[in-house]
């Protein structure tokens, strides 16, 4: 029942944008965006204050004339803001959502979520903060928050004071977040320490090993998680043919603690975000090499060649039971640092020889945030966590090549030679992403992630 107030003579113009459309923007610019450009996010649409103004007493069924009420203007206030948005455009994006359908979802969400932002009726006191213009302290002001003198008459030295009872009330707290993560001296583990800093989400590492339900539950107690992630695991050093001689260690850790993590869990009813393996299949005459069939979440592990794959197989089909729990599948994970001995891309740098086979892979730079996206989202079950799309070993070595190292040089040798110099076979195949890619439109194909995330962030080589 209150007026509606209307700077000025409502002639300023804007460009109104739906609040998802803006949403879609920050993703599409966070995925596909060049790190340190500017993008505007604009919509080439614009409406003055005073049509807003109609069109929200309309949704209301109330009378414009009526309600309307014009009110000093702002000081400074422009007259008109205008983006060229062609640059994010450029990236693909574009405005989805009417004028009409925006202001009516915003209308309906307003309405039915009266407790999410408390009192808004603040937003209709015209002149919200004090302003204190040099040369005049004389407030004027008429009980309810509204200057007397009309919009033409507006007098710029003033200084309007808003009543203390209408300063709007906070917006209650969103229910914050805090993640529990296991593996703190491990690559992934270490990885998504950073990333919680970087986005600012309090977590904390797990203290206790795995297999020690009781040392979880003090982990539990004390950190408080809304989510946990798993990224600890038995991998081997200096690689998996560790475990063929350590299989009691490796079951420990990989079978028995993880099994006991995701228990723990479930009695606590909290998510648990474990980064599996999807080295627990291999090209088979259904999936063959360079066919662009992929292995799909449902299917069961075909690869057991290696003690660290069979354990990594029967736990994942144990967590099939486990509404808690969040598989994501990884492969042949690749950062964009290119020192670390545990990326695929070092390791195979590093090799003297080298097999040269097609398959799906990791890119840890694109995909972990997304991890933390699944946890948000309270996403469950298996997923293939791979960039669409295969590479071989040697299509990699041209681009370190290409990026790094003109002179760069290998050797390739077959799977049979390969297997003279390690202990256990290494699966080879392709996943299947679609379902990765359907939750995550925006996720790029793996060679396009491998030049964007990861080789041209360390180019060494001129650029033509
Ligand atoms: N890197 C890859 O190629 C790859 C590929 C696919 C999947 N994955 C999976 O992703 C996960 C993380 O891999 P990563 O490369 O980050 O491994 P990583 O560098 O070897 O780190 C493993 C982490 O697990 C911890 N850990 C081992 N046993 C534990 C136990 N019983 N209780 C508690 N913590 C334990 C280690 O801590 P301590 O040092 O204290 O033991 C370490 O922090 C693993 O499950 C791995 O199988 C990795």
């Amino acid at each position: 029942g209150m007026p509606l107030p209307v700077h000025g003579d409502g002639s300023n113009v804007r460009s109104y944008l739906y609040c998802e459309d803006v949403a879609e923007a920050f993703e599409v610019i966070l995925h596909k965006g060049g790190v340190g450009h500017v993008y505007n996010i604009g919509t080439h649409k614009e409406r003055k204050v005073l049509d807003v103004a109609k069109d929200i007493c309309r949704l209301f069924s109330s009378n414009p004339d009526e309600v309307i009420k014009f009110v000093d203007n702002r000081p400074f206030n422009d007259q008109r803001y205008f983006l060229d948005h062609q640059k994010l455009k450029n990236l693909g994006w574009s405005e989805r959502t009417s004028w009409e359908e925006g202001l009516r979802k915003t209308m309906d969400w307003y309405v039915s979520n009266p407790d999410w932002w408390g009192d808004v009726s603040g937003a209709l006191v015209p002149h919200p903060r004090m302003l204190m213009i040099p040369g005049d302290t004389s407030a004027r002001i008429n009980g309810n928050g509204y200057s007397d003198s009309p919009a033409h008459q507006t007098n710029s030295s003033q200084m309007v004071v808003q009543e203390s009872s209408k300063i709007s009330a906070p917006p209650p707290k969103k229910p914050t977040l805090k993640f529990l993560i296991y593996g703190r001296t491990g690559w992934i583990g270490g990885l998504l320490g950073k990333l919680c800093e970087k986005e600012g989400i309090p977590y904390e590492y797990g203290r206790g090993r795995l297999e020690d339900r009781s040392q979880l539950l003090a982990d539990i107690r004390t950190v408080r998680p809304t989510h946990v992630f798993n990224a600890a695991g038995a991998t081997g050093r200096p690689n998996v043919d560790w475990c063929e001689t350590h299989k009691t260690e490796t079951i420990r850790t990989n079978v028995v603690g993880t099994l006991t993590l995701a228990d723990v869990c479930k009695e606590h009813g909290i998510l648990l975000i474990n980064y599996a393996t999807g080295c627990i299949f291999e090209y088979d005459k259904a999936h063959p090499i360079g066919s662009g069939i992929g292995f799909k979440e449902e299917d069961k592990a075909n690869f057991t060649g290696s003690f660290y794959s069979k354990t990594k197989a029967m736990v994942e089909e144990l967590l099939r039971d486990y509404d808690n729990v969040c598989t994501l599948r990884i492969r042949m994970p690749i950062s964009s640092d290119l020192s670390n001995p545990r990326n695929f891309i070092t390791k195979i740098s590093r090799y003297n020889k080298v097999v040269n086979i097609p398959n799906s892979m990791t890119i840890l730079d694109e995909l972990l945030p997304i991890s933390i996206e699944m946890a948000k989202r309270n996403l469950k079950g298996i997923w293939n966590f791979t960039n669409p799309g295969v590479v071989s070993h040697n299509e990699i070595l041209e681009m370190y090549r290409e990026y790094i190292d003109p002179n760069f040089k290998w050797i390739n040798f077959t799977v049979e030679e390969q297997a003279k110099v390690i202990v256990a076979p290494r699966s080879n195949n392709e996943l299947d992403a679609t379902k990765l890619k359907e939750e995550f439109p925006e996720m790029l194909p793996i060679k396009e992630s491998l030049i964007k995330y990861v080789f041209e962030p360390n180019r060494k080589t001129p650029k033509f």
